[in-house]
């Protein structure tokens, strides 16, 4: 199983390409099922997941042609509305079928997603949320059963009890060619959502309300082909700000969004960190060295990112003074916690908050990745370690983080991915000797 060994090197200096955003190209490419023309999307991100998303959606008919970074989508029709549990299983966002097959064909069976490493991520807002849309769905064996009387969706109002952007995503790619009006209240307001409504609305849909938290949908009876460029990642954008600031580096971003930072920005001006726009969607970034700690709550957008947590908390590691970080998603999203403290971080938790003291001094060890945005923390705090870290279970950073080691690599970091893990040897006082 590939591993990352890192040594810890110094600062960063260098230029890094920052691609389009996987939480906004899954749910693109569960559009192309929702018409028979060709979507053509720009800045596709390289990552496993979008390759699991490729898989899943040849498997009900789309035909999907790759070239370099962006993607033709064609559903002629739909060949299979079973969306099956081996897809399923490997990435959770599989469950967008869900809606985009409603809305196309007005039945689907879709594996149940399961849990994951950071929680239950049950989908029972999505199955309310389309019921409320007249969907009439069963759970048989571990799938969503679904269909609507009629053969077509009619359109409905839903107010979520909770945010949930796959739930927002589902319901929009149904009710878009619903036979009536739809309202869904209490939506994600998330950029990624956004870029979803952006495109749906450039394929022929009429949706109302894009970035607040009330969508109104007046369903069609067929949407167009049209082009879209996905837009640039802010998590990975957040990520490569982190990587710079942890080893008191500078790096310049290219491709970025200056306004997808808003929801994390605050937190980066609280810490004087220098960020300018050097030129259009070029971002300079260089560390102030040391910064006082800091309180973070993650919340839905426009709060704090709950997928940036992990990685601010490397930077709470090397604050001046003390930092809090309270998870409000999900509910163990703390597994980065063990493995940073195996590198001598002495992070306490106390329910859903991780108290950080600050002023650490980070020593290369063995650790283990557990999921993406954790994975990536420890990447972090082994480039500003001393000595040497060997990451496992590196497969969970290929689904979210495209060319990480070349990035890191090209901007000085001591990275390199191992085919299989060196063996283990207790350090020398530890051997009796
Ligand atoms: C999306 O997941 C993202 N994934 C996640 O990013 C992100 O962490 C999450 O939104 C929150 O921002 C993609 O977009 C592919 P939710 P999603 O539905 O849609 C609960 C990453 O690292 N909930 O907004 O699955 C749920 O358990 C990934 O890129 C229900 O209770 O998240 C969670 O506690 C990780 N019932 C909260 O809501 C439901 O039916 C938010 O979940 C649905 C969700």
């Amino acid at each position: 199983m590939d591993c990352f060994r890192i040594i810890g090197n110094g600062p960063l200096q260098g230029v890094v390409e920052i691609n389009g955003a996987k939480n906004a190209v899954l749910p693109l490419i569960a559009c192309g099922l929702l018409t028979d023309q060709e979507l053509f999307l720009e800045n596709v991100p390289l990552l496993g997941d979008v390759h699991c998303m490729i898989q899943l959606v040849r498997s009900l008919g789309m035909e999907v042609t790759r070239a370099d970074h962006s993607l033709t989508l064609k559903t002629p029709s739909v060949t299979n509305f079973v969306a099956s549990y081996d897809y399923v299983r490997k990435m959770r966002a599989s469950v967008l079928v869900l809606g985009a097959l409603l809305g196309r064909c007005g039945k689907a069976t879709v594996s149940l997603p399961g849990g994951c490493a950071i929680g239950p991520r049950p989908v029972d807002l999505h199955i309310q949320g389309l019921e409320a849309f007249g969907v009439h769905i069963d759970l048989v064996n571990g799938y969503i059963v679904a269909h609507a009387p009629g053969g077509r969706v009619l359109g409905g109002k839903y107010t979520f009890p909770k945010v949930s952007v796959g739930g927002t995503e589902n319901l929009l790619l149904a009710a878009v060619l619903a036979k009536g009006e739809s309202c869904i209240e209490n939506a994600a307001q998330e950029p990624e959502v956004s870029d979803l409504i952006e495109c749906l609305c450039k394929m022929g849909a009429e949706i109302e309300g894009k970035g607040t938290s009330t969508l109104h949908i007046q369903g069609k009876d067929f949407l167009n082909g049209t082009r879209h460029y996905v837009l640039p990642d802010r998590l990975e954008m957040g990520t490569y700000i982190a990587a710079a600031l942890a080893t008191k580096g500078e790096l310049v971003l290219k491709g970025c969004n200056g306004e997808l930072m808003a929801s994390y920005k605050p937190v980066l001006d609280q810490m004087g960190v220098l960020l300018r726009e050097v030129q259009p969607s070029v971002f300079h970034i260089k560390s102030p060295g040391s910064w006082p700690g800091f309180h973070i709550q993650t919340q839905p957008f426009p709060g704090f990112p709950t997928d940036l947590q992990a990685q601010f908390m490397v930077l709470a590691l090397f604050a001046n003074s003390a930092s809090s970080i309270e998870e409000n998603l999900f509910e163990n999203r703390f597994m980065h916690v063990a493995e940073l403290n195996r590198m001598g971080a002495n992070i306490t938790v106390e329910g859903k908050t991780a108290f950080i003291p600050g002023q650490a001094h980070l020593i290369g060890a063995p650790v283990m990745a557990t999921d993406l945005r954790a994975s990536v923390s420890l990447v972090l705090a082994a480039l500003a370690a001393s000595g040497e870290t060997i990451v496992r279970r590196v497969y969970h950073l290929d689904r979210g983080y495209e060319d990480l080691v070349g990035k890191l690599s090209r901007c000085g970091a001591q990275i390199e991915r191992l085919t299989q893990e060196p063996g283990q040897t207790a350090p020398l006082a530890h051997q009796g000797v």
